[in-house]
């Protein structure tokens, strides 16, 4: 994709003036000074594929974006430090990535963080309402079954939402079920793919692993790896004994969800993720499942079919809990 033709229109406008899709490539990083803030912004500068970084934090951003300018891959790197400088952050934001908020101990779900992340969250998407209203937005910040409707709510009491916009990252469920699959079956992780659907904490996060092309799982294994998966932030918070939560993996997995976002607003054709949207394939509110991704976010929600028996029971357990958080979520927001 072409450099930016005419930065002094701002990447917005830009678009609205072309026929052809120019490139969108500012990203901004709330939470950037963070555990998973700082290396998932070192990857996505050296991504090479992002016209500005503007990374945003409380604390810290312009140490950690002094530091990560020095590296010479392609794109500028801004920092910006607390309320004050929030709104510049986020000005002409093509895609907003969120991993701002406290993470877990041990011993903590992620609902736990609830009382703390919502309010940082609601906080974020009413910035973001009135900084970036077209930006995509990729919420991190746990309890992603609450945070993303609480982001939705706020963006439609701004008149702004658009579900095709809002994405909740659950790609590393997607990574830790492509790593466990190719461990367990002794294939190429570069060739696994893995779909994983529902939401992200727990037992609402489903592998589908009776649709992993080439592998042969036994019942046990069926059992002993979707639980794996489910839990394996828990073996990181637990090996971290009190330090945070997945962080490295997560930036992994966040700069790499980030890029396939990129890549569909800038016209790459046939980018396929799974991500936790608005939809109606059950009956909750939000629902993870594999989307096209294209110039305007989400251009196709392809949802599941075919499961297994031990599948169709996952969802079938799991659809009310998610009701509930996303309930939870909408009620922070209409309470506060
Ligand atoms: P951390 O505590 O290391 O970093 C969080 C950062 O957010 C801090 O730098 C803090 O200053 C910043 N922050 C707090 N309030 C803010 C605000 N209002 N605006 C901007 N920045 C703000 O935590 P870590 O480990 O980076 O985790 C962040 C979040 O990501 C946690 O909620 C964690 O549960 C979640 N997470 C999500 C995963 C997923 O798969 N979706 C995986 C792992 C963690």
């Amino acid at each position: 994709v072409a450099p930016m033709a005419s930065k002094a229109l701002g990447v917005s406008s830009a678009r609205s003036f072309t026929g052809t899709a120019p490139a969108q490539n500012k990203v901004t990083v709330v939470g950037a000074a963070g555990g998973i803030g700082q290396p998932m912004s070192l990857l996505m500068k050296l991504g090479g594929k992002i016209d500005h970084l503007s990374l945003f934090d409380i604390v810290n951003t312009p140490g950690v974006a002094a530091d990560i300018s020095h590296c010479n891959s392609k794109g500028k790197v801004t920092g910006h430090k607390g309320a004050e400088e929030m709104a510049t952050a986020l000005d002409g934001a093509d895609v907003v990535v969120i991993p701002a908020g406290v993470p877990r101990k041990p011993g903590m779900t992620r609902d736990d963080l609830f009382n703390t992340n919502a309010s940082i969250v609601k906080g974020i998407a009413e910035q973001c309402a009135k900084s970036c209203p077209k930006a995509c937005f990729l919420i991190i910040s746990n309890p992603v079954n609450s945070t993303v409707p609480i982001f939705a709510d706020v963006l439609k009491a701004n008149g702004v939402y658009n579900p095709q916009k809002l994405m909740g990252v659950t790609t590393l469920d997607v990574c830790r079920a492509k790593t466990f699959v190719a461990e367990n079956q002794g294939m190429d992780v570069d060739k696994v793919d893995v779909t994983v659907i529902g939401g992200h904490a727990g037992t609402t996060i489903m592998p589908l692993l009776s649709q992993v092309e080439g592998a042969k799982f036994s019942e046990e294994d069926i059992k002993a790896l979707t639980h794996r998966i489910q839990f394996g932030g828990d073996e990181v918070v637990q090996a971290k004994d009190g330090a945070g939560s997945a962080t490295l993996s997560m930036a992994h997995a966040g700069a790499y969800f980030a890029d396939k976002v990129l890549d569909g607003l800038n016209g790459v054709e046939g980018v396929k993720e799974c991500t936790f949207v608005d939809c109606d394939l059950t009956d909750a509110p939000f629902f993870a499942s594999p989307c096209t991704l294209g110039k305007d976010g989400v251009s196709k929600i392809h949802g599941f079919s075919g499961l297994s028996t031990f599948e169709q029971a996952l969802v079938d357990d799991n659809v009310s809990a998610l009701v509930k958080m996303a309930q939870k979520g909408s009620d922070f927001v209409k309470n506060n």
